[in-house]
């Protein structure tokens, strides 16, 4: 079992069979110590790649995604959810991305400024349940004629979609947790080794 496995075990609280509480360390409050070890584990298995750009969506990826970028030592860029007043001349790229959690699609929009044909990106979330964000970041990084390197996710609700569709997508998905099944007020990870 990893660390973060451990203290979703020990400090996550199930809301209901869909949802998991980690404010404690990840969403709300953050645990450096957390960030530390969600970082090392994402380097071990991206660090043959090249990779000029981490991006992912505000507001809870920028944390583990700030963190991955400085070990890479490239920028962090995040998707913003409303068009900041400064944007630059060049424009935006936007894709609309649709919450299942909150039944409502919204537009997410980066800066040309900051995503060009030659970027090699490499995208990290807090949570995968549905996909949505992180096929719209890849949307986004397609509308730049940028590569997708590969999408590097802390929690991975398992049971929802999103993993089947980036898999369908010939996306390289990295997960750090897998979680089979949150039934009965419990958290079950997926047994890798039995998969
Ligand atoms: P999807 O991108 O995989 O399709 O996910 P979905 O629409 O279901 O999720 C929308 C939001 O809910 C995202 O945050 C996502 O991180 C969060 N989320 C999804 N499942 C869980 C869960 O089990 N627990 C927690 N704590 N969050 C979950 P967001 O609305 O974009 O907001 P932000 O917090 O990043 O600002
Ligand atoms: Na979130
Ligand atoms: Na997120």
């Amino acid at each position: 079992m990893n660390y973060l496995q451990e203290r979703i075990l020990k400090d996550g609280t199930v809301i209901d069979e869909k949802i998991l509480k980690i404010d404690s360390f990840l969403n709300h409050q953050i645990d450096p110590k957390v960030m530390h070890e969600i970082q090392s584990n994402f380097f071990d298995y991206f660090k043959s790649r090249e990779i000029t750009k981490v991006l992912t969506i505000e507001a809870s990826g920028i944390a583990p995604a700030i963190m991955v970028a400085s070990h890479f030592q490239v920028p962090m860029l995040f998707a913003k959810k409303s068009e900041p007043s400064t944007l630059a001349a060049t424009g935006k790229y936007s894709t609309r991305v649709h919450s299942f959690t909150k039944d409502k699609d919204s537009d997410v929009i980066i800066s040309k400024e900051y995503l060009n044909a030659d970027d090699k990106v490499l995208i990290i979330d807090d949570f995968l349940a549905n996909g949505e964000a992180s096929l719209g970041l890849i949307d986004l990084v397609n509308q730049a004629g940028a590569e997708v390197v590969g999408v590097g996710i802390c929690v991975e609700k398992s049971f929802q979609p999103g993993r089947q569709r980036l898999l369908e997508a010939g996306v390289d998905l990295y997960s750090i947790c897998r979680i089979a099944s949150l039934a009965d007020n419990k958290v079950t990870f997926v047994d890798e080794d039995a998969e």
